[in-house]
C-alpha cells in the first residue's frame, strides 16, 4: 500500500539510468522451469512483479539464489504451483503453463482474475498448446493440461505477446518443429528467443510474424542480461516533456520505442541520440493524435502517460485504444484535478492546455497510476496520489527516487499490507 505526495513542479532536468524491462525479465524466469542447469538473470529490477512470480516459480520447485541484482534459478524436479491466489494475483503467471507442459507432461494452473484494464482471456495460449499436441481440460477456475509435445503449426488471431511467449517456452522441449504465425514482434519477443536459444534452443524468426522452433531433448544453463524497459523510458520522457525540462536517458534503446519517438516529436520536443544516451529537451505544444497497436505500433502501455503529457497540449489530442477494452480509467481521475477529457467507447479526446489543481487521486492500474504521477507534476499545489493496490510498483523500481533525481518533489508511505494486482 502506498500514497504519493507530488508537489507542482517548474521544470526536470538531469540524468537517470533505465532498468531492466519487467515485461522481459518476467518470461526468462519462468524458462527456469525448462532445465535442471542454472540460469543466470543479470541486473533484475526489484519490483513486486517480480517477487510474486518468484514465489509462484518457488512453489513450482525452482530453486532461487541473489546475489545483489543477479538471480540465479534451477529446478530438479518441477511441479505445478498450488496456491491459486498467488497465480489469480498476476497475469504473467500464466506462463509456467508452456514450459511446466513441455518438461513434465502435466500443467495445472489457476486462471488469472480478470483484470482490470479488460478481460484478458487465455484462449490463444489454449488453442497454441493444443496445436503441439497438449489436452486441455477447463474447470471452474483453473485449466488443466497434460500430453507429450510434438511440433504444430499455431496461427494467432492476434499477435497476442503472451500468447507467443508461451508457446515458444513449450516448443523449445517439443518433439519436432513449431511454426507460430502472426507472432507477436515486441523487443521482449527478440529477447526471449534470444535468451532460450543461448539456453541451447533453435529458434529463428524472432521480432517477424512468423517464429520457427526445432524442439530439443533438453536445454542447458546460461548467463544473461535482459533489455532495458522502453515504457520506463517513455514515463520518464513523457514527464520531462510536460515540464519543459531537458533529461538525459542513459541505457535507453532508441530502436525499441520508435512510435513513441515519432509521436513526442510531433508535440514539439527535441530528442537527441548519442553514445551518453537519449537527451529530451524543448517544450511540447502541439495535440497528438495516438492509436494503440501492436508492436511496432504505438505501445497500449505508453497510452496513459502519453495521455498525461496530452494534459499540456493546447488544443484536442486524440486517443484510440486498440488493445485492451477498458484502458481509459486514468481519464477520471485526470478530470479530478481539473482536465476536459471525454470518453466515446474507445476514443479519448482531450482539450488539453488548461491549469490542473492538486486533490487526492487514486491509481486505477499500473500505467494509469504512473501516469498519475506525472499529471501531479504539472497540477498546482500538491496530488496525493493513493495507491492502496501498489500498483506502480509492480512495474516501475522506485519511480518516485527517479523523479526526484530530476528535480521532482514526490514522496511516498509505504503502509505494509496485503496487495492485490491486476
Ligand atoms: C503484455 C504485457 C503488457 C502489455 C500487453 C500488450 C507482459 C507481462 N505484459 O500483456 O504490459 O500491455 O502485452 O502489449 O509482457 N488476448 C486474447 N486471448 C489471449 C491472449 C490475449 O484475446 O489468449 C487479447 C487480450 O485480451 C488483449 C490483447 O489480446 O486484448 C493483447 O494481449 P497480450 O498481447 O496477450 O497482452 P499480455 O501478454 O497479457
Amino acid at each position: 500500500m502506498a500514497t504519493y505526495r507530488i508537489r507542482h513542479c517548474e521544470q526536470l532536468s538531469g540524468e537517470v539510468s533505465i532498468h531492466t524491462a519487467k515485461n522481459a525479465v518476467l518470461p526468462l524466469l519462468c524458462a527456469a522451469l525448462l532445465t535442471r542447469e542454472p540460469i543466470t538473470i543479470e541486473r533484475v529490477p526489484m519490483l513486486t512483479d517480480v517477487e510474486t512470480l518468484l514465489e509462484i516459480l518457488s512453489e513450482c520447485g525452482v530453486n532461487i539464489s541473489r546475489n545483489g541484482d543477479e538471480l540465479t534459478l534451477w529446478s530438479d524436479e518441477p511441479q505445478s504451483p498450488t496456491s491459486e491466489n498467488l497465480l489469480a494475483r498476476m497475469r504473467a503467471s500464466v506462463l509456467v503453463m508452456g514450459p511446466l507442459l513441455a518438461r513434465t507432461g502435466y500443467a495445472r494452473v489457476a486462471l488469472p482474475g480478470g483484470c482490470a484494464i479488460g478481460q484478458r482471456p487465455i484462449d490463444l495460449h489454449l488453442k497454441g498448446m493444443q496445436a503441439l499436441g497438449a489436452e486441455v481440460h477447463l474447470t471452474p477456475g483453473s485449466v488443466t493440461l497434460q500430453g507429450t509435445l510434438h511440433g504444430g503449426n499455431v496461427y494467432l488471431d492476434f499477435p497476442s505477446v503472451g500468447a507467443t511467449e508461451n508457446i515458444l517456452l513449450a516448443a523449445v522441449l517439443a518433439k519436432g518443429s513449431t511454426r507460430i504465425e502472426n507472432a507477436a514482434k515486441e523487443p521482449e519477443i527478440i529477447d526471449l528467443c534470444a535468451f532460450l536459444n543461448d539456453m541451447g534452443a533453435k529458434i529463428s524468426g524472432g521480432g517477424t510474424g512468423t517464429i520457427f522452433v526445432e524442439g530439443r531433448e533438453s536445454l542447458h544453463g546460461c548467463t544473461y542480461r535482459p533489455i532495458p524497459d522502453r515504457i520506463e523510458a517513455g514515463t520518464i520522457l513523457c514527464a520531462s516533456a510536460m515540464t519543459e525540462g531537458s533529461v538525459l536517458l542513459r541505457g535507453a534503446r532508441p530502436d525499441h520505442m520508435r512510435a513513441l519517438l515519432f509521436k513526442l516529436g510531433e508535440t514539439g520536443v527535441t530528442l537527441r541520440e548519442s553514445p551518453a544516451g537519449l537527451r529530451l529537451t524543448g517544450r511540447a505544444s502541439q495535440p497528438i493524435q495516438v492509436r494503440t497497436l501492436a508492436y511496432p505500433g504505438f505501445p497500449t502501455d505508453m497510452q496513459a502517460p502519453m495521455m498525461a503529457l496530452s494534459l499540456c497540449l493546447r488544443g484536442t489530442s486524440v486517443f484510440l485504444e486498440t488493445i485492451f477494452e477498458n484502458r481509459f480509467m486514468h481519464a477520471r481521475e485526470m478530470v479530478r484535478l481539473g482536465a476536459n477529457i471525454r470518453i466515446e467507447d474507445r476514443i479519448a479526446l482531450v482539450n488539453g492546455g488548461h491549469a490542473l489543481a492538486g486533490t487526492t487521486v487514486s491509481s486505477t492500474d499500473l500505467r494509469g497510476g504512473a501516469a498519475m504521477m506525472l499529471s501531479g507534476l504539472v497540477a498546482e499545489g500538491e496530488t496525493v496520489l493513493l495507491d492502496p493496490a501498489g500498483h506502480i510498483a509492480r512495474g516501475y523500481e522506485n519511480l518516485p527516487g527517479m523523479l526526484r533525481s530530476l528535480g521532482a518533489d514526490v514522496t511516498v508511505e509505504e503502509i505494509p499490507g496485503e496487495e492485490i494486482h491486476g
